[in-house]
């Protein structure tokens, strides 16, 4: 079965990755498909960084630990994310092949619900071409920074929304197992 909602549920953030590389043009495909999103006013506020350097990645890796681990006080929820932190074997990126930033006009306001989308477009694409991608929080700290903006040539009105990883999954099944907690869902139902 390969369903739309089986892909859905089958899609999983990937971890671990093989060497092998992912071509320009798939990546170009990739992006240029994830962009049919809606947008608030259609403004379609998003522009592009990819990474394929994995020393680039590796730099921006440990200065992001880094950077947690020098202002963990101010910043609870990496808390629980210490040991990581001071890994050395550690890579945010798990040493994927391919990292694409999403970053969004904050002129358009509401450029991080439209950009998101875009992130999680990425995502099922991904999928649904046998790759495996993860958003990457832990790289927020230092691709939303004003200096990391200026080396990729992003303008200061464009701010960071999502780091997205994507590559050849290294196995199957590896990804940890996840289920979906209870939440609350109020109908209010016309009446009968
Ligand atoms: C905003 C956001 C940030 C995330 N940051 C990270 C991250 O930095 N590292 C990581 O391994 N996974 C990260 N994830 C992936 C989540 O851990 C994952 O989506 C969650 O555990 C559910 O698992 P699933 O994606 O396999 O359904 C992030 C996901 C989102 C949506």
């Amino acid at each position: 079965m390969n369903s739309f909602e089986d892909m859905i549920r089958r899609r999983r953030s990937c971890r671990s990755y093989t060497d092998k590389l992912v071509a320009e043009e798939t990546i170009r495909g990739l992006i240029n498909q994830a962009v049919w999103v809606p947008s608030g006013s259609n403004n379609q506020p998003w522009r592009f960084v990819v990474i394929t350097d994995k020393f680039l990645m590796k730099r921006y890796s440990d200065a992001a630990k880094n950077n947690w681990l020098s202002k963990l006080d101010e910043s609870p929820h990496m808390q629980q994310y210490e040991e990581f932190m001071k890994d050395p074997e550690y890579n945010i990126f798990y040493h994927a092949p391919v990292l694409i930033i999403i970053y969004g006009n904050t002129n358009s306001f509401w450029h991080v619900y439209d950009c998101s989308m875009v992130a999680y477009n990425l995502l099922l694409l991904a999928e649904q071409s046998g790759l495996g991608a993860c958003w990457i929080g832990f790289a927020h700290n230092i691709f939303a920074s004003e200096e990391t903006k200026t080396e990729f040539g992003v303008p200061r009105d464009y701010e960071l929304v999502a780091p997205v990883i994507i590559g050849q999954p290294a196995k199957s099944g590896l990804s940890l197992e996840v289920s979906r907690k209870p939440f609350v869902t109020n109908f209010f139902d016309r009446e009968k």
